[in-house]
């Protein structure tokens, strides 16, 4: 990602208006993923690739869960990051991270809690390198609340709480639009993050406010973000791949609606996976309108749980190996979008063994081949 783009930024963000917000799964879907519509001001621009910054906040039951915890009323003075004043209150819903707990936050409540704080000396223990893992254990599934709930009375003065906390950040979305086709809009896809754990139901800051309280009409801080490294090439004519499984999807529908738009001559061959065709196939009328109308070329779908062993977008890949590394040869960009974790360096693997297949040359060699598609900006990456 580089520079935010024009008027508005993060610490400037306008103020944007819900237009569309649905859940586009089925209900038996294991996911809720939804697409969402936001409104922007005529001098907003933005260029398929890039992203959308929403900046959240924390919910009203979460924060007077915190502030009974910590026995304040919410009333109480505080000077905020920029020393502002403000109420504890507002500070919580707006200003200060009280999701997902970090071992930063556990050391600095551990050495502002008093002696008689319960558990002191364990907390403390969690200090420094060499006990990064079991601190890392402490914190996984626990946000702040549990921590003031289990060590209570290491707050002593509310604004400690700006030196404990982090700052409530925006979360960045891929936009999922492109603006020739949608003036005045921007279009995201999320998964809202839900899940149990000690004792409790969470979900995600910014996925869960979009699922829960972002109606159409609600008001929220955006920005535009420009990611100069994810762009379609310059010739209209050029062909690409898109490998977007899950909420990976989004940037291609920015894609494709751009070259619709321009009427671009290039081919276009999109893999997407998900669980189910029948609860998880995000955007599917979309796709089958572009089949038929040309601008979609090829369309593979992995739905990993329709069969007992599980497919994958790069199972898609290496079945049609040969055809990919023709694309490939005759100049094709290739693009992944969605999970870092295990998705890209399997479909970036699939990539290199596809391209030792083709050229039937060395593992060596095929990373050659790909360091030049990279340098010559033919393989581009935008995950998270
Ligand atoms: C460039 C970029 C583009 C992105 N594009 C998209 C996109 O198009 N669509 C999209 O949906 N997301 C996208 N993301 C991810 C998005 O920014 C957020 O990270 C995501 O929505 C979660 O944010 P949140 O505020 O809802 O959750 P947070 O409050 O940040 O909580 C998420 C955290 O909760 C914890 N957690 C989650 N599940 C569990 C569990 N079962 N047990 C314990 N802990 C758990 C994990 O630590 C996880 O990191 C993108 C990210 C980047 C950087
Ligand atoms: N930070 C956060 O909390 C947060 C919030 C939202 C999304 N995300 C991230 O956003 C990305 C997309 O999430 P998503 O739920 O839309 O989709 P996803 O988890 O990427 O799942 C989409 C499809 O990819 C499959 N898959 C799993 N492992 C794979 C692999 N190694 N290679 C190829 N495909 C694989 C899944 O199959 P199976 O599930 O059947 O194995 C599923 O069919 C993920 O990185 C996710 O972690 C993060």
């Amino acid at each position: 990602m580089s520079t935010e783009t024009q008027t508005y930024s993060r610490n400037n963000p306008f103020v944007s208006t819900m237009l569309v917000n649905y859940v586009m799964t089925d209900k038996d879907s294991e996911k809720e993923t939804r697409h969402i519509e936001l409104a922007l001001e005529p001098s907003m621009h933005y260029t398929p690739g890039d992203a959308v910054g929403i900046l959240p906040t924390n919910r009203d039951g979460e924060v007077e869960s915190v502030l009974q915890a910590l026995g304040y009323t919410g009333t109480e003075q505080v000077l905020d990051f920029f020393k502002k004043p403000t109420d504890l209150r507002d500070a919580l819903t707006t200003k200060l991270h009280i999701g997902k707990l970090t071992r930063g936050s556990v050391n600095a409540y551990a050495k502002v809690a008093p002696e008689s704080t319960p558990g002191l000396d364990f907390l403390k223990s969690l200090a420094g390198q060499d006990n990064k893992s079991k601190a890392e254990e402490y914190v996984y599934g626990r946000e702040f609340i549990d921590l003031a709930m289990e060590h209570p009375g290491g707050i002593t003065d509310p604004q400690q709480l700006f030196t404990v906390l982090g700052r409530l950040t925006p979360r960045m979305y891929s936009i999922a639009s492109a603006q020739a086709k949608n003036p005045g809009t921007v279009h995201t896809t999320v998964r809202v993050v839900r899940y149990h754990s000690h004792s409790r139901d969470r979900q995600g800051l910014c996925s869960g406010h979009l699922g829960e309280r972002a109606d159409e009409g609600v008001t929220m801080p955006i920005f535009l973000h420009a990611n100069n490294n994810f762009r379609l090439p310059q010739d209209p004519a050029t062909p690409v791949i898109m490998v977007g499984p899950g909420t990976g999807i989004a940037p291609f529908r920015a894609f494709l609606q751009q070259r619709q738009a321009n009427g671009d001559r290039g081919k276009n061959w999109l893999f997407f996976g998900e669980q189910r065709r029948a609860s998880d196939f995000l955007y599917q009328k979309e796709w089958d309108g572009m089949l038929a109308d040309g601008t979609l070329t090829k369309l593979d779908t992995a739905f990993s749980r329709d069969q007992q062993k599980k497919i994958y977008v790069q199972d898609r890949m290496k079945e049609n190996s040969a055809e990919l590394f023709a694309w490939l040869e005759s100049g094709a960009y290739f693009y992944v979008c969605g999970d870092a974790s295990r998705m890209a360096k399997d479909v970036e693997q699939t990539l290199l063994d596809g391209i030792a297949n083709g050229k039937a040359c060395s593992p060596d060699a095929a990373q050659e081949y790909l360091n030049t598609m990279k340098k010559e900006k033919r393989y581009q990456l935008d995950v998270y």
